[in-house]
């Protein structure tokens, strides 16, 4: 991916290419066209969660129920449904949790911590930010297997678009259950409180809320297990890197930044639609046309980073795009970093031998929407 990226970004960093539906879509790949996309007001969403564009055929209330979050819609209604939210993300609450989230890593790690090979994705990536959100926003422990499979189907957008709908059908069914239960007996967490705004105070439709959950659902955990995924890699590649987070737990925030930049868990995994025709580089790109950002490819950008393709632990400038910028800036932001730095604190602390399993060689995901590995085989002693 990383190659093909390249490519685009020396020889068309403004691209135009054909989309799974036979459009033509425009990509950018160049660090500072992306990032000014990103915040520019003439590039738009429109209104559902279709990476590269990608529209499965849904039933129109299944469609009204996926499409009416704040990441799919533009002001004033993005400003109201983040605004509902907001305040459950902030980097206090978020700090709050710490000594939950540690608890969690530990409990994995207890269970990793056996002879043999283990998958550390499967076994620790993954299972760390799904307790997390599943938490925070009162999906019972006993359900959580039902939305992962779907989940992992929506995320993978386009590659798997014949699986699409009924997975896309199958979370809405399964988030409407779910609200109807909270309705019936509240709880201490975000939906019950997402259900108290709808019911009392009027400020959002029945769309608003389960589109909400949706969004919560799916943008809060297979990014984060590919952040640790990603980091835990990079981390073990090299025993000097391990031994330095070891040796220096306080260097993680910055280790945590370098590898969102390098090994971006999001990189084709955000577009906008032209409201009018918008130059970008030398090109014009047409009203009406979507456009996708590559924030993987704009990380490896000689003309931003010093050595981007090089993976630089101790890097100082790092202003990367991995949560995006502007008004659709990643809500969950301060819980995935915190998430990761606990995730690599507690492994290099617990398990100091951690190595990959002897003869893994990564192979990554064949997903338009997110960068992340299949498996990562480790052992622990
Ligand atoms: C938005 C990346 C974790 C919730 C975004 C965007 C990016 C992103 C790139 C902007 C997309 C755009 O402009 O179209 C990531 C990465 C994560 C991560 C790389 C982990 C490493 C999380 C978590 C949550 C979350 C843990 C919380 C549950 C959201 C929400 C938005 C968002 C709600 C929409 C914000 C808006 O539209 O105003 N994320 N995210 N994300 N993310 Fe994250």
């Amino acid at each position: 991916m990383h190659s093909e990226l390249a490519d685009y970004r020396q020889r068309r960093p403004v691209a135009p290419l054909r989309l799974p539906d036979g459009r033509t879509g425009w990509l950018l790949t160049r660090h500072d066209d992306v990032r000014r996309a990103l915040a520019d007001p003439r590039l738009v969403k429109d209104g559902l969660l279709s990476p590269l564009g990608f529209r499965p055929q849904l039933p129109p209330d299944i469609y009204a129920a996926t499409a009416q979050n704040m990441l799919a819609v533009d002001p004033p209604n993005h400003t109201r449904l983040r605004r509902l939210v907001q305040g459950a993300f902030s980097a206090r609450r978020i700090g709050r949790l710490t000594p939950a989230v540690t608890t969690i890593a530990d409990r994995l790690i207890d269970e990793l911590d056996t002879p043999g090979t283990h998958d550390l994705l499967a076994e620790f990536a993954f299972p760390l930010p799904i307790t997390v959100i599943s938490e925070l926003l009162g999906v019972p422990a006993g359900d959580r297997g039902i939305f992962m499979g779907s989940a992992s189907i929506i995320v993978s957008g386009p590659n798997r678009g014949r699986e699409l709908p009924g997975a896309m059908i199958a979370m809405i069914d399964y988030i409407r259950g779910l609200v109807s239960s909270k309705r019936r007996q509240p709880g201490d967490d975000l939906v019950s409180a997402l259900i108290s705004e709808r019911d009392g105070g009027d400020r959002l439709t029945e769309d608003e809320l389960v589109s909400t959950v949706y969004l919560l659902l799916l943008a809060g955990y297979d990014t984060t297990a590919n952040l640790i995924g990603n980091g835990a890699l990079l981390l073990l590649d090299d025993r000097t890197r391990w031994s330095g987070v070891r040796a220096d737990p306080d260097r993680l925030p910055q280790v945590v930044e370098e590898v969102l930049r390098y090994e971006s868990p999001v990189q084709l995994g955000t577009h906008r639609v032209a409201t009018e025709d918008v130059e970008y580089g030398d090109q014009v790109i047409p009203a009406g046309s979507t456009v996708l950002l590559s924030i993987l490819a704009a990380h490896r950008d000689a003309g931003q980073y010093t050595a981007p393709e090089a993976f630089d632990p101790a890097r100082e400038r790092n202003p990367h795009l991995a949560f995006g910028h502007g008004i659709h800036h990643c809500l969950g932001a301060p819980l995935a970093r915190m998430e990761a730095r606990i995730a690599f604190s507690r492994l290099v602390a617990r398990l100091p031998e951690l190595r990959l399993a002897e003869g893994f060689a990564p192979r990554w995901r064949r997903s338009a929407l997110m960068h992340g590995l299949e498996e990562l085989l480790v052992t622990t002693s």
